[in-house]
């Protein structure tokens, strides 16, 4: 027998990420190749002739987990008993702007879908936030849910997995090691600049990656920026803000939450005042995946020049959210 369809948010749904994420959903790669799907897309107004478009898109690759599908610019219809939703709608920068010069603009965003996904979503719904700033986004959209209070505001996530999926690559490309063998990545903090990918604890096929690479300058003078700054590249690149490693990195994040991870992975979380990090900020984290949750990977050792980082990256997003406090 055919399980349930599980309902699926996405916000944004026209946009570019939204083109790279919904076929793939549908497809089954985010939620399994048994398990069907609604989906509820978000988007404004003047947009909605274009989700239409890309749900006849849908509809014509004739996809057998595709259980159903709407469109809507009310976030109260989108959010309606969803399992998961994607966050995803808001401004991308543009050439010149850090993803911080974009708070005023899309941090109301959130504090009303926050607030329409404690009121309508699954108590149990998984949010990712992908929306830039994300994690201080996620921030919002958490508090928002928190005075309602039918949902779990721990499960309101800012998406990392770009950086650690970005860091990932660099380092197999360093090392001449397969991506795959990699394990044991974290990538602390923001999604920024500020970020900190640590491959301190990384191995690959039981060899200390931090050995294989034995290059301090390397690590700090061309990896740590290259991966903080891989989105301005992309956007000089491009003209535009990277779509489809944001929608893989989406698809990877929910995947690993709902199905589990043998693996560490990297996740924007709230913090539960883990490695010192105040209570509630969102804050790239390793953790591990289990049973349709996450727990914070304990008890790593965090060296003074890995502290100075994870100091640098948390000053970003504690003034983040004191910049936000009057939207709370
Ligand atoms: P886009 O401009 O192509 O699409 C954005 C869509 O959101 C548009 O269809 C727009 O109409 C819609 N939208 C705007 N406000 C909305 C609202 N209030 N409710 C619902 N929909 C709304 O942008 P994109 O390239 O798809 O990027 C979307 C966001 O994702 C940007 O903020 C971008 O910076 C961010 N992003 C984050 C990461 C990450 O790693 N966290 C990576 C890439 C992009
Ligand atoms: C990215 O990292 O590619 C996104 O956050 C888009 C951006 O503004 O850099």
């Amino acid at each position: 027998m055919s399980k349930t369809p599980m309902r699926v948010a996405v916000t944004g749904a026209a946009g570019q990420i939204g083109y790279a994420l919904l076929f793939r959903i549908a497809s089954g790669e985010m939620l399994g190749k048994d398990q069907p799907v609604i989906l509820q897309l978000l988007d404004l107004p003047q947009a909605q002739n274009a989700c239409k478009g890309v749900m006849m898109e849908l509809e014509d690759c004739a996809f057998p987990l595709l259980a159903g599908m709407i469109a809507t610019d009310d976030p109260a219809v989108a959010f309606k008993d969803a399992d998961v939703c994607l966050l995803v709608g808001a401004r991308p920068r543009g050439p010149g702007m850090e993803r911080a010069d974009l708070l005023t603009a899309n941090g109301a965003i959130f504090t009303v879908q926050g607030k329409a996904i404690a009121e309508n979503a699954k108590e149990d719904v998984k949010v990712l936030v992908v929306g830039n700033p994300c994690n201080t986004n996620a921030y919002i959209a958490a508090a928002a849910a928190k005075k309602v209070g039918r949902t779990n505001p721990a499960n309101y996530h800012g998406m990392l997995r770009l950086d650690h999926n970005r860091a990932l690559s660099q380092l197999a490309a360093k090392t001449g090691r397969d991506v795959a063998s990699l394990k044991q990545l974290v990538v602390w903090g923001n999604h920024s600049p500020t970020m900190y990918a640590d491959y301190r604890f990384c191995t690959s096929n039981g060899d200390s990656v931090k050995e294989l690479v034995n290059d301090a300058v390397w690590n700090n003078d061309v990896f740590l920026p290259t991966v903080g700054k891989r989105g301005a590249a992309i956007i000089t690149a491009r003209g535009l803000s990277s779509a489809a490693s944001a929608a893989n990195a989406a698809i990877d994040h929910v995947r690993d939450w709902v199905l589990g991870s043998s693996e560490w992975v990297t996740m924007g979380v709230p913090s539960d005042g883990s490695y010192g990090i105040p209570e509630g900020i969102v804050f790239g984290f390793p953790c591990e995946c289990k049973d349709g949750g996450f727990k914070i990977i304990q008890g790593l050792d965090i060296d003074a020049y890995s502290q100075e980082k994870i100091n640098l990256t948390l000053k970003e997003l504690t003034d983040e959210a004191a910049a936000v406090q009057h939207m709370l």
